[in-house]
């Protein structure tokens, strides 16, 4: 017989969704995957570092990117959270704005020019010193991380024994931790053991998101053909990494780690000289953890397996960010699909993971989406 199970529609609490006409797109594909609500990324075009439109600061408001959102097609979802972008011009006096107003629940650190749209961040340090943190640790700001040492040489940046990640969290997240021992963070697309050891150490107040490539696929896919689709930023890495993070979603006991797909749709990966970093998991996010968790051993034929597929990718993150899991939900089938391009209108195309290695089949598939 066939395994299938219903689930709770589930939350990506970690997703790109950009600016402009190519949006209404990107919303679609996470609602065709059961999505119920999103945590969108506001490494935007420009960025959404600011509270209120009439703030005069050259960046767009949570109350405008939210609006766009929500014109996009983002009023289906239950919840929609935007964290504001952390910059030089953020001050703890909005923070303070933010909480009160109820616009504001969380912010995005991203470490100075380490990944797509961040040339807005600035070194953990100043957040540190300037009184944003401790803001956000008064007002129960969530502080999502991209947790990543920034201006690091090559050799530092990502070896056998050391990568930007590993750093990040031995150093400055130890420092951040003790120094802020009430602030809620979320340490983002982890790829390394260290970061979940990190997660794993920490108070209730410390969770972290993890994507589906991340789960899935090591360094060694990645150069293997040079695949570039699966180029996203941290890096996938290795073997003992990848165990790391299988065996934190798939404990029994787990409360702390959940799903944030990270998917970040480009409509051209390769350039001149390079390569932009994002993988676009829209469409078929589930399906991949769900073969995630069965390349670790773990059958979801198994009711009490099925329970443990559910705290990651249903009800451990809203239960971190404080609001109500689906009551809505759909089924996941281990029935074979296929994925496909997303096609923009003006004939772009964005490249789904499994499609981008040459592997367009999926193993899972998705019905009976509760509308
Ligand atoms: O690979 C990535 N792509 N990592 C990020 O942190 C940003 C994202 C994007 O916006 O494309
Ligand atoms: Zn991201």
């Amino acid at each position: 017989m066939t395994v299938q199970f219903l689930l709770p529609k589930w939350f990506d609490l970690h997703v790109h969704l950009r600016q402009g006409s190519n949006m209404v797109h990107y919303v679609q594909a996470q609602i065709e995957m059961a999505c119920a609500g999103v945590l969108a990324m506001p490494n935007t075009l420009p960025p959404t570092a600011k509270i209120l439109q009439q703030d005069d600061l050259p960046y767009w408001s949570l109350e405008e990117y939210r609006q766009m959102l929500l014109d996009a097609g983002a009023d289906a979802f239950e919840q929609l959270i935007v964290p504001l972008y952390l910059t030089k011009d953020t001050t703890p006096n909005m923070i303070e704005q933010g909480a009160q107003s109820g616009l504001l629940q969380a912010c995005k650190y991203y470490p100075p020019h380490g990944t797509t749209n961040s040339d807005h961040g600035r070194p953990l340090a100043n957040f540190m010193e300037n009184g944003v943190f401790q803001a956000m640790e008064e007002y129960g700001i969530v502080l999502c991380i991209h947790g990543e040492k920034h201006g690091l040489k090559g050799p530092d940046y990502f070896d056998s024994e050391i990568n930007a990640e590993r750093s990040f969290y031995e150093e400055d997240m130890v420092k951040l931790a003790v120094r802020f021992p009430k602030l809620k963070i979320v340490a983002e697309h982890m790829t390394t053991k260290e970061a979940v050891a990190f997660v794993k150490k920490g108070g209730n107040n410390i969770a972290g998101s993890i994507t589906p490539q991340h789960l899935l696929y090591t360094v060694g896919n990645l150069v293997q053909g040079l695949r570039y689709h699966l180029y996203c930023l941290p890096l996938v890495k290795f073997n003992a990494d990848l165990e790391a993070l299988r065996q934190a979603v798939t404990d029994p006991k787990n409360t702390k780690f959940f799903a944030g797909t990270d998917s970040a749709p480009h409509t051209k990966k390769a350039t001149e000289c390079g390569c932009a970093a994002g993988c676009f998991t829209g469409g078929v996010a589930p399906q991949l953890y769900a073969e995630a968790f069965e390349e670790d051993g773990c059958d979801l034929g198994a009711p009490e397996n099925q329970e443990i597929f559910k705290r990651f990718l249903c009800t451990n993150g809203p239960n971190f960010y404080g609001f109500k899991p689906s009551e809505k939900t759909f089924m996941l089938s281990k029935t074979p699909d296929v994925a496909k391009p997303l096609k923009m209108d003006n004939g772009e195309t964005v490249t789904p993971l499994p499609v981008g290695l040459e592997r367009p089949e999926l193993a899972w598939s998705i019905t009976d989406i509760q509308s």
